[in-house]
């Protein structure tokens, strides 16, 4: 039997993030963020000159970038050149550029095929846009994480980053392919009254009852 995939969704700086590390953490599952992968990708095309806007030369490239979408422990990592990639992940260029990269179906392609492949062997929680509706459309375990704009923003400014969440959102709602949506059967979370910890014990609890249910 394929092991468990745990799919978090949910818009820009809704705490997701945080809340799958930690159910990972406490499931024992290894957590993937999926938007570490896009973001590895538009950096990797913002230090080659390539716009947005070159689909068909992105697409082209996309099976020989020299990038490696991997593990590090209990998480997912991103190499390129062999070597991890952190803060270049969150460079202005990367936030300017990253939803417009995410919206090009082929890039889409791509990472699902690299996404499904971490659950071939082992259990995940995964984090994204489309991980409940696309990803992972069987999973029984759905949650889609939100908070108000007013929170998100704070929360985002908390961390010292002032891009524009609002516009990034508004890419990932408005784009043809697999948009930034709540699976019909996904929970949803509204985060913005609640501690860190209550959103995790609130889907760990949930995954809990529903696996002694399937039992
Ligand atoms: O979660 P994040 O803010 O690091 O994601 C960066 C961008 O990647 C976000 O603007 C939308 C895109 N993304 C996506 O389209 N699908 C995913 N599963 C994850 C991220």
């Amino acid at each position: 039997m394929k092991p468990p995939a745990i799919a978090i969704d949910g818009p820009a700086a809704s705490g997701k993030s945080t809340v799958a590390k930690l159910v990972a953490q406490e499931l024992g599952y290894t957590f993937i963020n999926t938007g570490a992968m896009y973001r590895a990708i538009a950096w990797y095309l913002a230090q080659q000159g390539v716009s947005p806007a070159q689909r068909e030369e992105i697409t082209e490239m996309l099976p020989n970038m020299p990038l490696d979408f991997g593990k590090d422990g209990a998480s997912s990592a991103v190499l390129c050149d062999g070597k991890r990639l952190r803060s270049e992940l969150t460079e202005p260029v990367v936030n300017d550029s990253v939803s417009l990269i995410a919206a090009i179906p082929e890039v889409r392609a791509f990472l699902l095929h690299k996404q499904r492949e971490y659950n071939e062997s082992e259990a995940v929680v995964m984090e994204g846009r489309d991980i409940g509706t696309v990803v992972f459309p069987d999973t029984p375990f759905k949650y889609f994480v939100t908070a108000s704009e007013e929170v998100r923003a704070a929360r985002r400014a908390a961390q010292g980053l002032t891009d524009s969440i609002s516009e990034r959102d508004k890419n990932d709602r408005e784009r043809a392919c697999a948009p930034l949506a709540r699976a019909t059967d996904a929970r949803v979370i509204d985060t913005s009254d609640m501690t860190i910890e209550q959103v995790v014990a609130e889907i760990v609890d949930d995954i809990k009852d529903k696996t002694q249910v399937q039992v």
